[in-house]
């Protein structure tokens, strides 16, 4: 929102939450969130056009629009509990905005939910005697976590779903022209509204399914002597193909990708349609696969036992240039290394206080160390898991001289220049291609 704000200096945002410190958080010079060249923006727009406020109610009344983006995490409880979307914070929002409107409003769901969530928005908002109108809207949200302020400033798309009818129409339009203050028009589609809801959890499963498309080849790889960047290169030269998304990993992270894929799957169950469900669980399956794969090999590669040895992680978060640590396989690996009674260090430059918190009680068993030289000091082995430049531009040399012999790195985002890393006296372990090593294999 900050962005659209700086885009639209003739409009006024107003970003509401409950959360006191959050709120506190967002106007002073420590952000709540890591996001590169959002800090800027922030105080571009600041005091200007953009504010803060906990006062919910008043500012609901105030507004023309209403963007919603409330959380919407897999429901733990009851019916469709670990796949259906828990909407109870939605419908909340929903009777609130009912609740304090004077006036009619155009509420825009920036959340992603399941299809059809709309209609039941529009039932509870459009129940109220007092001839007020809502326009309920889906505009989804594709932004990246790291890339967020590139993504929102040039979108490959800005998708916005309405109802057909004139005043659903109407809303669209003026959706499409706040926008068009700086997206290119070609690039702001309008479609109806389940399908702006639907294309939301389809562009996240179809990101999801290349990752774990070419992890499984991976796995095929490292029995074959193929190497998978060279085969991701190789296939996606082809244009239909396409190169994106085929870097091959520990797996996929983040708070969507699993969580929309499991969504798909619970609507696909719900809608009768159990072959397309069982198609779309495996994209999930597969990702659990690669993660415990990736710890198998340290474990078997460490003489099937790593109780006790000191193993260096580098990397909490999710992926680079955020502090994000939900789902991120670094935390799945660290656990599962944990259960084989491991003695890990983490370190990581950003995700230090997530990683702490997503591993409650587990954390007691951690050590986490800010210098990764410290962290990998007398370790048996080093776990590359989030592809952070930093870890790119350490001295390994050095590194390997500090650290318990036979040393071992396992790169799980394929960072390192691993001929390099072998020639210094490692034993690498890559992910899809051959393992480079200086053991008798017997
Ligand atoms: C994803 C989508 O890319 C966004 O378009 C979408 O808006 C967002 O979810 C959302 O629904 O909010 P995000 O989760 O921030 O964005 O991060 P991605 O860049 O998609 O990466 C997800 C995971 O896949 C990371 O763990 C990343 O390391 C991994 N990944 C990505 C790979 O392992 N290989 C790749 O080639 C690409």
């Amino acid at each position: 929102m900050p962005i659209v704000a700086s885009h639209c200096p003739q409009h006024r945002f107003v970003i509401v939450d409950i959360n006191e410190a959050r709120i506190a958080a967002w106007q002073s010079d420590k952000l709540p969130i890591y996001e590169p060249g959002l800090d800027e923006i922030v105080k571009k727009t600041l005091g200007k056009n953009l504010f803060f406020s906990t006062d919910v109610n008043k500012h609901i009344s105030e507004a023309d629009i209403i963007f919603v983006s409330v959380n919407t995490p897999t429901k733990v409880f009851g019916e469709g509990a670990g796949r259906a979307a828990d909407l109870q914070y939605w419908e909340k929002t929903a009777r609130q905005i009912l609740e304090n409107s004077i006036t009619s409003k155009i509420v825009v769901e920036k959340s992603t939910l399941p299809v059809r969530t709309a209609e039941a928005m529009e039932r509870i908002l459009n129940s109220n005697g007092n001839g007020l109108h809502f326009d309920v809207l889906s505009n989804p949200e594709f932004l990246a976590e790291g890339t967020a302020v590139r993504d929102m400033e040039e979108p490959d798309r800005v998708l916005i779903g309405g109802r057909t009818t004139e005043s659903g129409q109407r809303a669209v339009q003026t959706l499409v022209e706040l926008y068009a203050n700086w997206v290119p028009r070609e690039r702001i589609i309008t479609a109806n509204l389940w399908s702006s809801e639907l294309s939301k959890l389809v562009a996240n499963a179809f990101l999801a399914q290349r990752i774990s498309s070419i992890n499984s080849i991976s796995a095929l790889c490292e029995k074959t002597e193929a190497d998978v960047s060279e085969v991701a290169h190789a296939i996606g030269l082809d244009n239909r193909i396409g190169k994106y998304f085929l870097r091959s990993s520990v797996g996929f992270g983040g708070s969507c990708f699993k969580k929309d894929i499991l969504n798909l799957v619970y609507l696909c169950e719900h809608y009768g349609l159990p072959e397309v469900a069982r198609y779309w669980e495996q994209v999930v399956k597969m990702n659990e696969y690669q993660e415990m794969r990736f710890v198998s090999k340290m474990v078997s590669s460490m003489f099937n036992t790593v109780a006790g040895k000191r193993i260096a992680l580098f990397g909490a978060a999710f992926k680079a240039n955020t502090n994000d640590t939900r789902e991120s396989p670094a935390l799945e690996v660290c656990r599962a290394l944990l259960e084989e009674r491991a003695d890990i260090v983490i370190t990581d430059p950003q995700a230090m206080d997530n990683a702490r918190h997503d591993l409650g009680e587990l954390a007691k068993r951690v050590t986490f160390e800010a210098d990764p030289y410290a962290a990998a000091k007398e370790a048996h082995a080093i776990a590359i898991l989030t592809e952070w430049t930093q870890f790119k531009e350490l001295d390994y040399e050095k590194i390997y001289n500090s650290m318990i012999k036979p040393a071992f790195i396992f790169d799980g985002r394929n960072l390192i220049d691993h001929k390099k890393l072998y020639q210094l006296g490692f034993n690498v372990y890559p992910i899809g291609k051959p393992a480079l090593t200086h053991l008798q294999s017997h």
